[in-house]
């Protein structure tokens, strides 16, 4: 994995950001995975202004988000759905037809679930995939427990999952108990992954996915196993790694054997 340090929210936004603009400009018609909460807002953000100011062109790219809260309509306003349309969407020249949702009110989860894994091949596969982490560890709603080699599939929320998403919802009790979401099998098939983690809250699970086991009690810390994963974190969620220098000697550093090697 390779793990970027910025100073502060807005550079791990602006950071994350520029990343996503260069896949989209070396593949126009490029498959992005995207996430919900409140992490990935400065990186929509900053998206948004680059469609504006300079030009960067959504109209080709497909979309498919990790997770839906089960029950809730797509049009519900704490539905992630609804996040993604007021967070970005609106704001892109996004091709609706190509935006793809889990859909919350399903009358049939299962079969919805493995319709949506065949919505992902038929497209070639998620090119590039943006993730936050819950306090859990969790990536998407894999949750303490989830099988490293799970694909989309309904799952029931974590006690801590349920408080740390309170703050979204009126009342705690609001917030839904299951949802669907794309396995952590899913989210390896993806070519490139970024995570990106903000807060001093975040330093203690940082540290436990990128420098501990991999273990299905920290789902992010499957991201150890795939090949091209990139962690972009804030000063405070940097906190607890042990080996800090040696991330930022590699950022300081890469260009330099990269041109070396003519790359
Ligand atoms: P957050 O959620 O960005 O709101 O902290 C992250 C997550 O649960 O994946």
């Amino acid at each position: 994995m390779e793990i970027i340090i910025t100073a502060d929210y807005q550079e791990m936004s602006t950071t994350c950001a520029r990343m996503i603009a260069a896949e989209i400009k070396s593949k126009y018609d490029l498959v992005l995975g995207l996430a919900t909460g409140g992490t990935p807002v400065g990186t929509y953000k900053e998206l948004i202004r680059m469609h504006k100011d300079e030009g960067l062109d959504f109209s080709k790219v497909t979309t498919f988000n990790l997770d839906e809260y089960l029950g809730l309509t797509p049009l519900h306003k704490d539905s992630y759905n609804f996040f993604m349309w007021d967070n970005l969407f609106n704001h892109v020249n996004i091709n609706p037809a190509k935006v793809y949702v889990p859909q919350g009110n399903t009358d049939d989860p299962e079969k919805f679930c493995e319709w949506y894994e065949e919505q992902i091949k038929r497209v070639g596969g998620i090119d590039l995939q943006l993730l936050g982490i819950g306090g859990d560890g969790h990536i998407a709603f894999n949750e303490p427990g989830s099988s490293l080699a799970s694909r989309t599939r309904v799952k029931s929320l974590d006690e801590q999952t349920i408080k740390d998403n309170a703050r979204f919802f009126e009342r705690e009790d609001d917030v839904p108990r299951f949802a669907i979401t794309m396995g952590v099998g899913t989210i390896l098939d993806a070519r490139k992954i970024i995570l990106v983690a903000n807060g001093e809250k975040k330093a203690k699970v940082c540290a436990q996915f990128i420098e501990g086991p991999v273990t299905s009690q920290i789902t992010a810390s499957a991201l150890q196993l795939h090949p091209h994963a990139t962690v972009i974190l804030d000063k405070p969620a940097a906190s607890r790694l042990a080996r800090i220098e040696y991330y930022n000697w590699v950022r300081d550093n890469k260009y330099v054997v990269q041109k070396r090697i003519g790359r």
